[in-house]
Protein backbone atom coordinates (compact mmCIF):
# COMPACT_ATOMS: atom_id res chain seq x y z
CA UNK A 1 0.00 0.00 0.00
CA UNK A 2 1.15 3.80 -0.67
CA UNK A 3 1.19 6.49 1.84
CA UNK A 4 1.37 9.93 1.61
CA UNK A 5 4.76 11.69 2.03
CA UNK A 6 3.89 11.67 6.00
CA UNK A 7 4.19 8.10 6.25
CA UNK A 8 3.60 8.29 10.21
CA UNK A 9 -0.11 9.02 9.91
CA UNK A 10 -0.74 6.22 7.56
CA UNK A 11 -3.04 8.28 5.22
CA UNK A 12 -4.00 5.63 2.20
CA UNK A 13 -2.97 7.83 -0.73
CA UNK A 14 -5.19 6.01 -3.15
CA UNK A 15 -8.10 7.53 -2.55
CA UNK A 16 -9.57 10.66 -4.44
CA UNK A 17 -10.59 13.32 -1.81
CA UNK A 18 -11.77 15.73 -5.03
CA UNK A 19 -13.12 14.28 -8.20
CA UNK A 20 -13.63 17.20 -11.09
CA UNK A 21 -15.31 15.52 -14.14
CA UNK A 22 -16.22 17.52 -16.96
CA UNK A 23 -16.84 21.07 -15.55
CA UNK A 24 -18.45 23.64 -17.51
CA UNK A 25 -19.85 27.15 -16.70
CA UNK A 26 -21.10 29.64 -19.00
CA UNK A 27 -21.72 33.20 -18.13
CA UNK A 28 -23.89 34.40 -21.16
CA UNK A 29 -21.90 33.87 -23.80
CA UNK A 30 -18.79 33.55 -22.27
CA UNK A 31 -17.38 29.87 -21.93
CA UNK A 32 -15.20 29.96 -18.84
CA UNK A 33 -15.13 26.51 -18.06
CA UNK A 34 -14.79 24.19 -20.63
CA UNK A 35 -14.84 20.40 -19.42
CA UNK A 36 -12.24 19.92 -16.96
CA UNK A 37 -11.37 17.18 -14.85
CA UNK A 38 -9.15 16.24 -12.11
CA UNK A 39 -8.61 14.37 -9.14
CA UNK A 40 -7.10 15.05 -6.15
CA UNK A 41 -5.89 12.66 -3.38
CA UNK A 42 -6.15 12.80 0.26
CA UNK A 43 -3.36 15.07 1.80
CA UNK A 44 -1.99 16.75 -1.31
CA UNK A 45 -1.35 19.97 -2.16
CA UNK A 46 -2.52 20.85 -5.48
CA UNK A 47 -2.18 23.45 -7.57
CA UNK A 48 -4.07 25.07 -10.25
CA UNK A 49 -1.81 27.32 -11.90
CA UNK A 50 -2.79 29.88 -14.68
CA UNK A 51 -3.09 33.78 -16.08
CA UNK A 52 -5.35 36.24 -15.21
CA UNK A 53 -8.89 34.92 -17.03
CA UNK A 54 -7.89 31.13 -17.17
CA UNK A 55 -10.73 30.13 -14.69
CA UNK A 56 -9.60 29.25 -11.40
CA UNK A 57 -11.52 31.51 -9.49
CA UNK A 58 -14.40 30.16 -11.45
CA UNK A 59 -13.43 26.62 -10.55
CA UNK A 60 -12.79 27.60 -7.07
CA UNK A 61 -16.32 29.03 -6.83
CA UNK A 62 -18.42 25.76 -8.71
CA UNK A 63 -16.40 23.90 -5.49
CA UNK A 64 -16.86 25.60 -2.66
CA UNK A 65 -21.17 25.62 -3.41
CA UNK A 66 -20.91 29.38 -4.31
CA UNK A 67 -21.04 29.16 -8.10
CA UNK A 68 -23.57 26.37 -9.67
CA UNK A 69 -21.86 24.86 -12.92
CA UNK A 70 -23.08 24.73 -16.20
CA UNK A 71 -22.17 20.96 -16.42
CA UNK A 72 -20.05 18.18 -15.11
CA UNK A 73 -20.11 16.21 -11.53
CA UNK A 74 -18.02 17.22 -8.63
CA UNK A 75 -17.54 14.97 -5.90
CA UNK A 76 -15.84 16.17 -2.45
CA UNK A 77 -14.69 13.57 0.47
CA UNK A 78 -17.08 10.76 -0.97
CA UNK A 79 -20.11 13.33 -1.23
CA UNK A 80 -21.80 14.76 -4.35
CA UNK A 81 -21.65 18.16 -4.82
CA UNK A 82 -25.05 18.87 -6.32
CA UNK A 83 -26.98 15.69 -4.29
CA UNK A 84 -25.10 16.79 -0.58
CA UNK A 85 -23.80 20.10 -0.76
CA UNK A 86 -24.04 20.39 3.32
CA UNK A 87 -21.88 17.42 3.79
CA UNK A 88 -19.48 18.76 1.35
CA UNK A 89 -19.38 21.90 2.61
CA UNK A 90 -18.46 21.34 6.36
CA UNK A 91 -15.43 19.50 4.63
CA UNK A 92 -14.19 22.24 2.63
CA UNK A 93 -12.70 25.60 4.36
CA UNK A 94 -12.65 28.18 1.77
CA UNK A 95 -10.53 31.21 1.35
CA UNK A 96 -11.71 33.41 -1.53
CA UNK A 97 -9.74 35.54 -3.64
CA UNK A 98 -11.57 38.83 -2.56
CA UNK A 99 -11.04 39.12 1.58
CA UNK A 100 -14.65 39.27 3.33
CA UNK A 101 -14.07 40.57 6.93
CA UNK A 102 -16.12 42.58 8.73
CA UNK A 103 -13.99 45.89 9.47
CA UNK A 104 -15.66 47.38 12.13
CA UNK A 105 -15.32 44.24 14.18
CA UNK A 106 -12.07 43.12 16.11
CA UNK A 107 -10.26 40.01 14.57
CA UNK A 108 -11.67 37.96 17.25
CA UNK A 109 -15.47 39.07 16.50
CA UNK A 110 -14.74 38.07 13.48
CA UNK A 111 -13.32 35.03 14.17
CA UNK A 112 -16.28 34.16 16.66
CA UNK A 113 -19.24 35.07 13.58
CA UNK A 114 -17.51 33.25 11.07
CA UNK A 115 -16.84 30.23 13.53
CA UNK A 116 -20.46 29.99 14.77
CA UNK A 117 -21.45 29.52 11.25
CA UNK A 118 -20.18 26.04 11.49
CA UNK A 119 -21.49 24.04 14.35
CA UNK A 120 -18.27 24.01 16.86
CA UNK A 121 -19.29 24.37 19.98
CA UNK A 122 -18.89 27.79 22.18
CA UNK A 123 -15.93 26.87 24.32
CA UNK A 124 -14.10 24.63 21.85
CA UNK A 125 -14.66 27.46 19.11
CA UNK A 126 -12.91 30.29 21.49
CA UNK A 127 -9.90 27.55 22.21
CA UNK A 128 -9.96 27.29 18.59
CA UNK A 129 -9.59 30.49 17.96
CA UNK A 130 -7.14 31.37 20.35
CA UNK A 131 -4.73 28.57 19.03
CA UNK A 132 -5.19 29.88 15.54
CA UNK A 133 -4.72 33.48 16.12
CA UNK A 134 -1.03 32.09 17.65
CA UNK A 135 -0.70 30.45 14.69
CA UNK A 136 -0.89 33.31 12.66
CA UNK A 137 0.84 35.50 14.75
CA UNK A 138 -1.86 37.67 15.39
CA UNK A 139 -2.59 37.08 19.19
CA UNK A 140 -1.62 40.70 20.58
CA UNK A 141 -4.16 42.51 17.66
CA UNK A 142 -7.07 40.20 18.10
CA UNK A 143 -9.26 43.35 20.18
CA UNK A 144 -8.27 45.65 17.32
CA UNK A 145 -10.59 46.69 14.81
CA UNK A 146 -9.44 45.06 11.45
CA UNK A 147 -9.56 48.52 9.41
CA UNK A 148 -6.03 49.05 11.02
CA UNK A 149 -4.77 45.73 9.68
CA UNK A 150 -2.64 45.84 6.85
CA UNK A 151 -4.12 43.98 3.79
CA UNK A 152 -1.03 40.83 4.97
CA UNK A 153 -2.82 40.79 8.13
CA UNK A 154 -6.51 40.80 6.71
CA UNK A 155 -5.31 37.56 4.59
CA UNK A 156 -4.09 35.86 7.57
CA UNK A 157 -7.42 36.23 10.04
CA UNK A 158 -9.41 35.54 5.99
CA UNK A 159 -7.44 32.66 6.08
CA UNK A 160 -7.77 31.41 9.92
CA UNK A 161 -11.51 32.13 9.76
CA UNK A 162 -11.65 29.24 7.19
CA UNK A 163 -9.80 26.37 9.07
CA UNK A 164 -11.85 27.11 12.20
CA UNK A 165 -14.25 24.41 12.11
CA UNK A 166 -11.11 21.82 11.18
CA UNK A 167 -11.90 21.43 7.38
CA UNK A 168 -10.29 18.35 5.69
CA UNK A 169 -10.08 20.18 2.79
CA UNK A 170 -8.52 23.62 1.94
CA UNK A 171 -9.32 26.12 -1.09
CA UNK A 172 -7.96 28.67 -1.24
CA UNK A 173 -7.84 31.44 -4.55
CA UNK A 174 -4.49 33.36 -4.74
CA UNK A 175 -3.88 34.28 -1.57
CA UNK A 176 -1.03 36.12 -1.20
CA UNK A 177 -1.92 38.68 -4.48
CA UNK A 178 -0.79 42.23 -2.68
CA UNK A 179 0.48 41.33 0.67
CA UNK A 180 3.63 41.87 2.40
CA UNK A 181 6.69 39.47 2.48
CA UNK A 182 6.17 38.73 5.39
CA UNK A 183 2.65 37.93 5.89
CA UNK A 184 4.03 35.90 2.66
CA UNK A 185 5.91 33.85 4.84
CA UNK A 186 3.76 33.42 7.30
CA UNK A 187 1.08 32.30 5.32
CA UNK A 188 3.24 29.60 3.27
CA UNK A 189 5.25 28.33 6.78
CA UNK A 190 1.47 27.64 7.98
CA UNK A 191 0.25 26.05 4.63
CA UNK A 192 3.91 23.51 5.21
CA UNK A 193 2.56 22.68 8.78
CA UNK A 194 -1.34 22.04 7.33
CA UNK A 195 0.41 19.83 4.33
CA UNK A 196 2.44 18.24 6.82
CA UNK A 197 -0.51 17.02 9.15
CA UNK A 198 -2.12 15.87 6.06
CA UNK A 199 -4.36 18.56 5.08
CA UNK A 200 -5.90 18.83 1.46
CA UNK A 201 -5.06 21.99 -0.12
CA UNK A 202 -6.35 23.40 -3.11
CA UNK A 203 -4.45 26.37 -4.61
CA UNK A 204 -4.54 28.53 -7.33
CA UNK A 205 -1.87 30.98 -8.57
CA UNK A 206 -0.43 33.00 -11.71
CA UNK A 207 2.70 32.78 -9.82
CA UNK A 208 4.83 29.87 -11.26
CA UNK A 209 7.42 29.99 -8.04
CA UNK A 210 4.63 29.44 -5.64
CA UNK A 211 3.25 26.37 -7.43
CA UNK A 212 6.68 25.05 -7.65
CA UNK A 213 7.68 25.32 -4.26
CA UNK A 214 4.69 23.95 -2.93
CA UNK A 215 2.86 21.76 -4.99
CA UNK A 216 2.77 17.89 -5.05
CA UNK A 217 1.03 18.10 -8.24
CA UNK A 218 -0.40 20.88 -10.98
CA UNK A 219 -3.20 21.42 -12.97
CA UNK A 220 -1.79 24.01 -15.73
CA UNK A 221 -4.90 26.00 -16.38
CA UNK A 222 -5.72 28.00 -19.31
CA UNK A 223 -8.48 29.56 -21.47
CA UNK A 224 -10.76 27.22 -19.57
CA UNK A 225 -9.34 23.87 -19.89
CA UNK A 226 -6.62 22.30 -17.91
CA UNK A 227 -4.13 21.48 -20.72
CA UNK A 228 -1.89 19.64 -18.42
CA UNK A 229 -1.69 18.28 -14.85
CA UNK A 230 1.11 16.20 -13.00
CA UNK A 231 4.21 16.07 -10.72
CA UNK A 232 6.95 18.94 -11.53
CA UNK A 233 8.57 16.25 -12.80
CA UNK A 234 5.79 14.97 -15.17
CA UNK A 235 4.95 18.33 -16.94
CA UNK A 236 8.67 19.00 -17.49
CA UNK A 237 8.90 16.02 -19.34
CA UNK A 238 5.97 17.27 -21.55
CA UNK A 239 7.93 20.89 -22.64
CA UNK A 240 9.44 21.06 -26.08
CA UNK A 241 11.73 23.99 -24.54
CA UNK A 242 14.22 22.18 -21.96
CA UNK A 243 16.68 25.34 -21.64
CA UNK A 244 16.28 28.95 -21.68
CA UNK A 245 19.83 30.99 -23.06
CA UNK A 246 20.05 34.46 -21.46
CA UNK A 247 22.33 36.21 -23.66
CA UNK A 248 22.95 39.80 -22.30
CA UNK A 249 24.50 42.49 -23.93
CA UNK A 250 25.96 46.19 -23.89
CA UNK A 251 24.44 47.74 -27.54
CA UNK A 252 20.86 45.87 -27.50
CA UNK A 253 18.72 48.17 -29.07
CA UNK A 254 15.12 48.08 -30.45
CA UNK A 255 15.54 47.53 -33.94
CA UNK A 256 18.53 45.01 -33.22
CA UNK A 257 15.79 43.38 -31.12
CA UNK A 258 13.16 43.00 -33.70
CA UNK A 259 15.85 42.15 -36.21
CA UNK A 260 16.75 39.17 -34.03
CA UNK A 261 13.15 38.25 -33.38
CA UNK A 262 12.65 37.78 -36.89
CA UNK A 263 14.86 35.15 -37.24
CA UNK A 264 14.22 33.34 -33.36
CA UNK A 265 10.65 32.64 -33.10
CA UNK A 266 10.44 32.27 -29.43
CA UNK A 267 12.59 35.01 -27.69
CA UNK A 268 11.57 37.62 -24.74
CA UNK A 269 13.32 40.90 -23.94
CA UNK A 270 14.26 41.75 -20.55
CA UNK A 271 15.99 45.13 -20.69
CA UNK A 272 19.86 44.59 -21.84
CA UNK A 273 19.04 40.80 -21.83
CA UNK A 274 17.18 38.18 -24.94
CA UNK A 275 15.84 35.06 -23.39
CA UNK A 276 16.17 32.63 -25.86
CA UNK A 277 13.70 29.48 -25.25
CA UNK A 278 15.40 26.22 -26.97
CA UNK A 279 14.32 22.30 -27.36
CA UNK A 280 18.27 21.23 -27.90
CA UNK A 281 21.01 23.25 -26.66
CA UNK A 282 23.77 21.68 -28.57
CA UNK A 283 22.75 23.05 -31.46
CA UNK A 284 21.22 26.50 -30.82
CA UNK A 285 23.69 27.82 -28.76
CA UNK A 286 26.11 28.11 -31.29
CA UNK A 287 23.48 29.04 -33.83
CA UNK A 288 22.28 32.29 -31.42
CA UNK A 289 26.12 33.52 -30.74
CA UNK A 290 26.81 33.49 -34.17
CA UNK A 291 23.42 35.67 -34.82
CA UNK A 292 24.01 37.95 -32.62
CA UNK A 293 28.01 38.47 -33.76
CA UNK A 294 26.20 38.89 -37.17
CA UNK A 295 23.93 41.41 -35.68
CA UNK A 296 26.53 43.13 -34.67
CA UNK A 297 25.78 42.76 -30.79
CA UNK A 298 28.29 42.56 -28.38
CA UNK A 299 27.65 39.79 -25.52
CA UNK A 300 28.68 40.13 -22.42
CA UNK A 301 27.06 37.58 -20.42
CA UNK A 302 25.49 33.86 -21.19
CA UNK A 303 23.55 31.69 -18.62
CA UNK A 304 21.40 29.06 -19.45
CA UNK A 305 18.32 27.79 -17.12
CA UNK A 306 16.73 24.74 -17.25
CA UNK A 307 12.75 24.13 -18.01
CA UNK A 308 10.37 25.61 -15.33
CA UNK A 309 6.63 25.97 -15.27
CA UNK A 310 7.43 29.08 -16.76
CA UNK A 311 8.80 27.87 -20.14
CA UNK A 312 6.44 24.97 -20.27
CA UNK A 313 3.48 27.34 -20.01
CA UNK A 314 4.94 28.55 -23.19
CA UNK A 315 6.21 25.66 -24.38
CA UNK A 316 2.38 24.71 -24.44
CA UNK A 317 0.29 27.27 -25.19
CA UNK A 318 2.96 30.02 -27.26
CA UNK A 319 2.10 32.62 -24.48
CA UNK A 320 4.00 33.83 -21.15
CA UNK A 321 2.21 33.14 -18.45
CA UNK A 322 3.29 36.84 -17.40
CA UNK A 323 0.99 38.68 -20.02
N1 LIG B 1 -19.55 37.04 -13.30
C1 LIG B 1 -19.01 36.92 -14.51
N2 LIG B 1 -19.68 37.29 -15.63
C2 LIG B 1 -19.14 37.15 -16.85
N3 LIG B 1 -17.92 36.66 -17.09
C3 LIG B 1 -17.19 36.28 -16.03
C4 LIG B 1 -17.67 36.39 -14.68
N4 LIG B 1 -16.73 35.93 -13.82
C5 LIG B 1 -15.70 35.54 -14.60
N5 LIG B 1 -15.95 35.76 -15.92
C6 LIG B 1 -15.06 35.43 -17.05
O1 LIG B 1 -14.76 34.06 -16.98
C7 LIG B 1 -13.40 33.82 -17.32
C8 LIG B 1 -12.69 33.13 -16.14
O2 LIG B 1 -12.64 34.03 -15.05
P1 LIG B 1 -12.02 33.63 -13.64
O3 LIG B 1 -12.55 32.31 -13.23
O4 LIG B 1 -12.25 34.77 -12.72
O5 LIG B 1 -10.46 33.49 -14.00
P2 LIG B 1 -9.15 33.56 -13.06
O6 LIG B 1 -9.60 33.40 -11.66
O7 LIG B 1 -8.29 32.44 -13.55
O8 LIG B 1 -8.52 34.90 -13.31
C9 LIG B 1 -12.82 35.17 -17.69
O9 LIG B 1 -12.93 35.32 -19.07
C10 LIG B 1 -13.73 36.14 -16.96
O10 LIG B 1 -13.76 37.38 -17.62
MG1 LIG C 1 -9.24 34.60 -10.01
Amino acid sequence: MAYTKNNKKKIPYYCNMISVSNLSKKYDSVEALKGISFNIKQGEFFGLLGPNGAGKTTTISIMSTILEPSGGTINIAGFDLKKDPTECKKNIGVVPQEIALYNDLSAYDNLMFWGSLYDVPTTELKLRIDETLKLFGLSERKNDKVKTYSGGMKRRINIASALLHKPKILFMDEPTVGIDPQSRNLIFEVLEKLHKEGMTIVYTTHYMEEAERFCDRIGIIDNGEIIAQGTLEELKSLSKIQETIVVSFTNLTDTLYEQISKEWKNIKRIEDSIQFFSSDIKSDLSVIILKCNQAGLAITHIDIQKVNLETIFLSLTGKQLRD
